[in-house]
């Protein structure tokens, strides 16, 4: 499908999302969240992707939500659409693995969206930042929520509050990403780290992601449980079968997702 504001493709079962609004540094509009929101759905339905990768451009991930768009609404407006509210939940309900792949700015809403995300790798020019402050509002699409649990209360309050920017180094020490790569080299090693979660499994890899997702929402009894009874259904599948008796006769899995 043709899009305005994002890129698409496909590689070797490796869905590339790229925001694509180099004029506006990537920032979040109507239109590129509605594209996003599609090109993510079409995605997760397609047999031919197994693993997502959500990227920008080198200079920006995205700079935030769209802030000539914001300018023009007030409390009604947004209270009443339920700004964000819509493209949050639909995001979260995509069930394939997303890689964030960040290089440049993720600011606001685009730290907020690398974060929705399954986790985040970045290059050594990233940088990360709740700046909504400045503009006399707040974070409100997880920037005070995921934000936290990432990398604790006092350094989200020192982000929020301060409204400064994250480096990549600071981003992987308090583990707000996973890896810190070049920023010439990123897309490679992403790619390859795609590549690996493309050859598993796809029933695990969704299930994987529902289990270390659902640890954010419920005690740890009831995430522990979770985790056994998904662990135990993925023994109704050939992909288990197959898995052990590769290992156990000393050959590579063929896994059909069966
Ligand atoms: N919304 C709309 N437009 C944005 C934007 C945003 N969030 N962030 C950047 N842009 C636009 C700029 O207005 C500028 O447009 P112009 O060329 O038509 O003037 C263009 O992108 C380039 O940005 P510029 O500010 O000139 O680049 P820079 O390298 O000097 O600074 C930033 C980069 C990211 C530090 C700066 O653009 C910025 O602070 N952006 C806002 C970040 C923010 O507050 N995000 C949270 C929003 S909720």
């Amino acid at each position: 499908m043709p899009y305005k504001t994002i890129i698409t493709e496909v590689q070797d079962h490796i869905g590339l999302i790229r925001l694509n609004r180099p004029d506006a540094l990537n920032s979040l509009n109507a239109e590129l969240i509605k594209e996003l929101g599609e090109s993510l759905r079409e995605f997760d339905g397609s047999n031919k992707v197994r693993v997502i990768i959500l990227t920008g451009s080198e200079k920006a991930f995205a700079a935030g939500a769209d802030i000539t768009e914001m300018a023009k609404k007030d409390f009604n407006s947004v209270s009443n659409e339920d700004f964000m509210g819509d493209f949050q939940n639909n995001f979260l309900r995509i069930r394939k693995p997303i890689i964030a792949a960040v290089s440049g700015y993720a600011l606001g809403g685009g730290c907020e969206l690398a974060m929705m995300c399954d986790f985040i790798i970045a290059s050594d020019n990233a940088q990360f930042g709740q700046p909504e402050i400045n503009l006399g509002v707040m974070a409100g699409l997880g920037g005070s929520q995921r934000l936290t649990r990432f990398i604790g209360k006092s350094k989200s309050m020192d982000m929020n509050l301060t409204g400064r920017f994250m480096n990549s180094d600071e981003a992987e020490r308090c583990g707000l990403v996973s890896q810190v790569f070049p920023k010439k080299t990123l897309m490679k090693e992403v790619f390859a780290i795609a590549a690996k979660i493309a050859e598993k499994p796809l029933t695990s890899s969704r299930m994987i992601k529902e289990s270390v997702n659902r640890s954010f929402e419920v005690s740890l009894s009831e995430g522990l449980l979770f985790e056994r009874r998904l662990f135990h259904s993925l023994f109704a599948t050939d992909d288990q079968t197959e898995g052990m008796n590769a290992f156990v006769e000393k050959r590579e899995p063929r896994f059909r997702d069966k």
